[in-house]
C-alpha cells in the first residue's frame, strides 16, 4: 500500500501573514495524522518562513515551479538548489495553469523534471485534458502523450520519488470535479503506462493523485478508488478546516 499524498497548491494566494496563520491552524488540526504525507505549495516568497513554522510537524513544503539551470542570468527564475536551501523538497511541475498562461510545453516540463530529479527534488508532474479533448473522447490519448513526454529520458536508477497529478483542466477551480469513476479510468491508464515505461518496482512506487475541485465532501469517494493515491487541492487548501478534513479522508480501498 502506498502512503497517500495530499498536497495543497496555494497558487498565487495569501500574504505571508495569512500563510503563516494557515500553517499554524493546520498544524493543530492535523495533530496525530501519521498515515498521510502532507504537502503545501505556497508562493516562493513564503517558503523560507513557512518551512520554519512547519518544522517538527508532518507538513512539508513544495514549490509551484522551478527552472532547469543551476544558476546564472535567468531573471525571475528559481533553481532547485535555492528551493532546497530554504527547506523545500518537492516541486509541482507542468501545472495546467503554467501550460496555459505561461506557455510551458511538454518539452519544458521534461527539462524541469529531469533537472529536478538530478538535483534531488521530488517532482509532482501534472497532466490533464481540456473539456474539448474530453468531449472528443481524447482524454486518455492526451494524458498518455503528456506523461510520456514529461517522463522521457529518465534513467530509472536516478529516480527516487516521483508523483503524477491528474488534473482535468475543466475541473480546476470550476467546482465541477471528475466523477470518481472517470478519474479512476484515467488513473488506471496512467499506471498502465508507467508499467510499460519502467520496471515494476519503480512503477509501483509512483503515486497518482487527483486534482480538480477536491473538497471535503468528495474526497472520501475519490480515495475509495483503487488507483487514486491522494489529491492535489487548490481552493480548499486555503481553508485550514477544509484542508484538514481532506487530509483526514475516510475511505477504504
Ligand atoms: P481547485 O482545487 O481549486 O480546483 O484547483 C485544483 C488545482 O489546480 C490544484 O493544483
Amino acid at each position: 500500500m502506498l502512503t497517500p499524498l495530499v498536497a495543497g497548491n496555494w497558487k498565487m494566494n495569501t500574504t505571508l501573514r495569512e500563510g503563516a496563520g494557515l500553517v499554524m491552524s493546520l498544524r493543530e488540526l492535523i495533530k496525530g495524522v501519521d498515515s498521510v504525507e502532507i504537502l503545501i505549495a505556497p508562493p516562493f516568497t513564503h517558503l523560507h518562513h513557512l518551512s520554519h513554522l512547519a518544522a517538527d510537524s508532518p507538513i512539508k513544503l513544495a514549490a509551484q515551479n522551478v527552472y532547469w539551470e543551476k544558476k546564472g542570468a535567468f531573471t525571475g527564475e528559481i533553481s532547485p538548489e535555492m528551493l532546497k536551501d530554504v527547506g523545500c523538497r518537492y516541486v509541482i511541475i507542468g501545472h495546467s495553469e503554467r501550460r496555459q498562461y505561461f506557455h510551458e510545453t511538454d518539452e519544458t516540463v521534461n527539462r524541469k523534471l529531469l533537472f529536478s530529479i538530478k538535483e534531488g527534488l521530488k517532482p509532482i508532474v501534472c497532466v490533464g485534458e481540456t473539456l474539448e479533448e474530453r468531449e472528443a473522447g481524447k482524454a486518455l490519448t492526451k494524458v498518455r502523450s503528456q506523461l510520456k513526454k514529461a517522463l522521457s529520458g529518465i534513467v530509472v536508477g536516478t529516480l527516487k520519488e516521483v508523483a503524477v497529478a491528474y488534473e482535468p483542466v475543466w475541473a480546476i477551480g470550476t467546482g465541477r470535479n471528475a466523477s470518481p469513476e472517470d478519474a479512476e479510468e484515467v488513473h488506471s491508464a496512467i499506471k498502465e503506462l508507467l508499467f510499460d515505461m519502467f520496471d515494476t518496482e519503480f512503477a509501483n512506487s509512483v503515486r497518482v493523485i487527483y486534482g480538480g475541485s477536491v473538497k471535503p465532501d468528495n474526497m472520501d469517494a475519490l480515495m475509495a478508488q483503487p488507483n487514486i493515491d491522494g489529491a492535489l487541492v487548490g481552493g480548499a487548501s486555503l481553508k485550514a478546516a477544509d484542508f484538514a478534513r481532506i487530509i483526514k479522508f475516510q475511505s477504504q480501498k
